[in-house]
């Protein structure tokens, strides 16, 4: 009598990153579609986010625009609503073979709350350290647009500006810094320029996840 106890499959976790007026979440919904359309079984989910405590976190620390929250509450925060999503999305789908496709991951919080908000790189990193486990992304897609750019498709969506997109250009220039700088120094970071048509950016990102994922992406993979 035996039994097999764990599972060996996994799936790949990929995640699209960068400053707020990029285009991530555009990018995010028009891969999805073509996962679809190649019958590639994946979940996609934002952060904050992504589970019922993720989403009020959400609620709490972009919709609440006159409550106070300073740096370190703010990392609490969102560290709780990443331990979630780890434990509840992130890892039942890849233990599923299925992809992860996360709008925002570790990499939004180094940049937001270590390089914005000024709050020490080391701490940040312990932070998440406990909130992920150590669970690292096969993969961050890191897509970068000058600040003028980011700030001119904000303005053009019409859509209200939450409480950290109001903080305004000067935060945001922190932010894309930061991002620029974790793309030079981390591993597991592919930077794109966000310039130009969502479709050919599009084209940009799929083409890295089948240089990246061949056996996942690639046309053998149909
Ligand atoms: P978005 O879903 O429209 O990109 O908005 C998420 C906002 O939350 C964005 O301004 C970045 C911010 N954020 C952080 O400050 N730290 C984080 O770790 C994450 C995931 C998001």
């Amino acid at each position: 009598m035996w039994s097999i106890t764990t599972s060996l499959v996994s799936g790949e976790f990929i995640v699209l990153e960068g400053a707020d007026g990029v285009g991530k979440t555009t990018q995010t919904a028009l891969l999805s579609w073509w996962m679809n359309a190649r019958g590639i079984e994946h979940v996609v989910a934002r952060e904050p986010g992504g589970t019922p405590l993720g989403e009020a976190v959400r609620e709490l620390i972009l919709g609440k625009m006159d409550l106070q929250i300073p740096p370190e509450p703010e990392l609490l925060l969102i560290l709780a609503s990443r331990a979630a999503f780890v434990s509840e999305v992130v890892k039942p789908a890849l233990a599923d073979g299925k992809v992860v496709l996360a709008d925002r991951f570790a990499l939004s919080t180094l940049a937001y709350q270590g390089y914005g908000r000024g709050l020490p790189l080391d701490d940040v990193r312990d932070g998440l350290r406990i909130a992920t486990g150590g669970l690292e992304p096969d993969l961050y897609i890191l897509l970068d647009l000058p600040v003028e750019e980011s700030l001119a498709r904000q303005a053009s969506s019409g859509i209200q500006p939450d409480r950290i997109e109001r903080e305004g250009d000067g935060f945001l220039r922190l932010v894309r810094q930061g991002y620029l700088a974790l793309g030079d120094s981390e591993s597991g970071v592919r930077v794109l320029n966000g310039s130009g048509p969502p479709e050919a950016v599009q084209d940009k990102v799929r083409e890295l996840l089948i240089e990246v994922f061949p056996e996942t992406f690639g046309d053998s993979a149909l």
